[in-house]
């Protein structure tokens, strides 16, 4: 087995940044596992079955800009409470973790479910103000509209499913190493990220 790295943890706390800049810096393969998600939330806005979704996802699903969306944010977060479709994406996920030249995975449950034997596990995090703030900006970016308040509620709601759902529930693993990005610049936590990964290869 390659070498893994886990990270998780909620929306908006800079987990996709530091995942893409670690995977580069080891030269890993790096996986969105909330694409996979996404691209099932997607599909269920326009009338498919959440768990054939699921079943039938294949890897071009996943290369499609409008899975950025809010809207397919929050329908994702409402798929992934259902057991069948976590099921069905776990063997794509396990199988890109077992590559022979190193894989990132970031997600909510990676470190926990997906990959508990991973040998580098980080939980990135930061309050809901700063990451609600932080998605505005990506959004106002894109040319959608929308005000603080609404996406701070968004990010709230979004973590309170995703931490209370029965199925695969965002938590850190009691082996990660907890990084909190509410007063950090996108330089040291990545440094931060790469110093805990090189960490745990020694
Ligand atoms: O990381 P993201 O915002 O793209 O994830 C979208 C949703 O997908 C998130 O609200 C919960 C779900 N998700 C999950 O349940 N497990 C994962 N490993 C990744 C994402």
């Amino acid at each position: 087995m390659g070498f893994a790295i886990a990270i998780d943890g909620p929306a908006a706390a800079g987990k996709g940044t530091i995942s893409k800049a670690v995977a580069a810096h080891f030269g890993f393969a790096h996986l969105d596992t909330g694409l996979l998600y996404r691209a099932v939330g997607a599909k269920v806005l326009t009338g498919v079955d959440p768990i054939e979704a699921a079943r039938a996802l294949v890897a071009e699903d996943l290369d499609n800009a409008s899975l950025r969306s809010a809207e397919v944010a929050e329908a994702a977060s409402r798929v992934a409470v259902i057991g069948e479709v976590r099921a069905a994406l776990v063997d794509f996920q396990r199988a890109f973790a077992r590559r022979a030249g190193g894989a990132v995975l970031d997600g909510r449950d990676i470190g926990t479910v997906i990959c508990p034997d991973a040998q580098a596990k980080l939980f990135v995090t930061a309050s809901a103000e700063v990451r609600a703030a932080r998605r505005l900006a990506e959004l106002l970016a894109r040319g959608d509209a929308t005000s603080f308040e609404a996406v701070l509620a968004d990010v709230q709601a979004r973590d309170a499913r995703d931490a209370s759902r029965a199925q695969a529930p965002m938590v850190a693993a009691e082996d990660a190493v907890l990084i909190d990005t509410s007063s950090m610049s996108i330089e040291a936590a990545v440094a931060a990220a790469i110093t805990a990964v090189e960490e745990a290869r020694t």
